[in-house]
């Protein structure tokens, strides 16, 4: 089995459920923004504040690519990551994409008041036009699971479900697409 990875909007719960599902099936967890942050020694909004947005999406970059040469390892992306089709085309080389969804309300309730996201800042209308822009690069993983009114548990469990109802055709046809 290759690796699992988790795409979608902030705040839709991509790391909690990453860990959590990282540690049932006993696979090592990694997030993009975490890597990023050790190999640059700034925190996300430290790198957004001094270098600027292309910096950090070229340091993005290089994670995704070292990340997909991995094997059986939960990666939970950046809401931004997939944006860009040669990550995504790395990680799902690699890998099953798994696509979380939310809607504004449940985002903004879970992440509204966190200082931690530079692309959260604007106005309410300007993260829901990014929200809705984004729709269709989340909407190209394997198959999605909508996270807005389920725990944590209740999401682990739909994606286990989801990945044991797949035929070993089914998961190499995915995996190696
Ligand atoms: C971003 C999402 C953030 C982080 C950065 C940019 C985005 O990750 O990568 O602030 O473009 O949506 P989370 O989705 O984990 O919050």
């Amino acid at each position: 089995m290759r690796n699992i990875v988790l795409v979608g909007f902030m705040g839709t719960g991509k790391s909690t459920v990453g860990k959590r599902l990282a540690q049932s099936l006993e696979w090592d967890f990694v997030d993009t923004d975490c890597v990023i942050g050790e190999v640059t020694s700034l925190s996300v909004t430290e790198i957004f504040r001094r270098h600027g947005e292309t910096r950090f999406r070229s340091e993005e970059r290089i994670v995704v690519a070292r990340l997909s040469q991995q094997d059986q390892i939960v990666i939970a992306t950046g809401g931004g990551t997939v944006v860009d089709p040669l990550n995504l085309e790395a990680l799902a080389q690699n890998g099953i994409v798994i696509g979380l969804h939310a809607s504004m309300e449940a985002i903004l309730r879970r992440i509204g008041h966190k200082n931690d996201r530079p692309l959260l800042k604007g106005t309410k209308e300007a993260i829901e036009k990014l929200w809705f822009e984004r729709q269709e690069c989340y909407a190209q993983a394997d198959f999605t699971v909508d996270t807005s009114q389920k725990t944590i548990d209740e999401v682990v469990s739909e994606i286990l479900a989801r990945l044991g109802r797949m035929t070993d055709n089914e998961f190499t046809r995915v995996s190696k697409n």
